[in-house]
């Protein structure tokens, strides 16, 4: 497979970099082994997918500002769901297959205390969420042949994320407040992008002879949707454990060995936002355990992965 991989400077695709070396990377700007591709630009996609012979597209690319996005409403929307049916036009005239990264924020809005399965029906509680969900929406009605691959709190060596914040934060200050009444799962984007890897051979190999790994995932995860459209399938990623944002902050503090600043818990409610955030955000692995023979690992060893580059690096 000729792989082309999006939004390659983001957490996600920095992490794919390594696994990758022969996929051709981009991201809105060049930079040093990245090529420019703006995905809002269909015609500059085509041209890329015929000069370099793509027949892969690997989609980390977002708008991932959920604050931002409910200021932003029009360019999440173009970048989340327009830009995203750009990819799958194009994968989909080349015939070739999309793998698309989407969110735990395609849910929400529903009252939840069970692992979310692939089928369930999402409720996005804001505009991230809602464009996402719009983007998963948009692969269906293309018919591209392609995997949607959930995940939830993302974190890495690279960019800004939560733990970066919690690691300074915990350094600086006497105390800090964090929420407990929001849980989920993290997600080392370094775990996530083996996966992506290893899905990627499986596909490789199943078109070769002609049965695609998770086939009865088809039927499961298109529900609603015309059979004739059912080249899309649903999995969830994230690493293996339940937590909470407080239980989260405290595990880093704790392995980073800053025990200098006392972390207390609290609501959501002291934390005003625009954006109500998914109080339980929870996704059921089994689809994609079995399908791709995936042995995940529990998130406290992946963070310990992640913070031994970070606090050596
Ligand atoms: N971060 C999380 O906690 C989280 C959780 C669940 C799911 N996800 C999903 O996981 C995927 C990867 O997330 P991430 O955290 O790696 O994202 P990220 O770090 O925000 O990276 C996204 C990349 O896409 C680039 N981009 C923006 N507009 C573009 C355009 N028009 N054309 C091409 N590239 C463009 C961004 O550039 P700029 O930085 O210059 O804008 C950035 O380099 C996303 O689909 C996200 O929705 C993330």
């Amino acid at each position: 497979m000729r792989i082309l991989v999006t939004g390659a400077c983001g957490q996600l695709g920095t992490s794919l970099r390594p696994l990758l070396p022969d996929a051709v990377f981009t991201d809105i700007v060049e930079a040093p082994g990245t090529r420019r591709l703006d995905i809002t630009d269909l015609p500059a996609i085509r041209t890329l997918i015929t000069a370099e012979k793509i027949d892969c597209i690997v989609n980390c690319a977002a708008f991932t500002n959920v604050d931002a996005a409910e200021d932003q409403p029009e360019l999440a929307e173009l970048l989340n769901a327009k830009a995203v049916e750009n990819l799958a036009v194009a994968m989909r005239e080349a015939g070739g297959f999309l793998l698309h990264i989407s969110t735990d924020y395609v849910f929400g809005g529903e009252s939840l205390n069970t692992p979310i399965r692939e089928t369930q029906t999402g409720k996005p509680t804001g505009v991230y969420g809602l464009t996402k969900l719009h983007g998963e929406e948009a692969i269906r009605r293309t018919g591209v042949r392609s995997i949607i691959l959930r995940t939830a709190w993302l974190y890495s060596e690279f960019g800004r994320n939560f733990v970066k914040t919690m690691l300074r934060l915990t350094a600086e200050r006497p105390s800090l407040k964090v929420v407990f009444d929001q849980v989920g799962t993290p997600t080392y984007a370094g775990d996530l992008a083996d996966a992506i890897v290893r899905i990627l051979h499986q596909e490789d190999r199943a078109k070769e002879d002609g049965t695609p790994k998770g086939a009865s995932a088809f039927s499961l995860a298109t529900a609603g949707v015309p059979s004739s459209l059912s080249s899309c399938r649903v999995f969830h990623y994230t690493n293996e454990g339940v937590c909470s944002w407080y239980d989260f902050a405290k595990a880093i503090a704790a392995y980073a060995g800053h025990t200098g600043c006392e972390i207390l818990p609290c609501h959501s409610s002291e934390f005003p936002s625009k954006v109500v955030r998914p109080a339980y955000s929870v996704l059921d692995k089994t689809l994609i355990k079995e399908s791709f023979s995936l042995k995940i690992p529990y998130w406290t060893d992946a963070l310990q992965r992640c913070l031994k580059g970070l606090l050596q690096g």
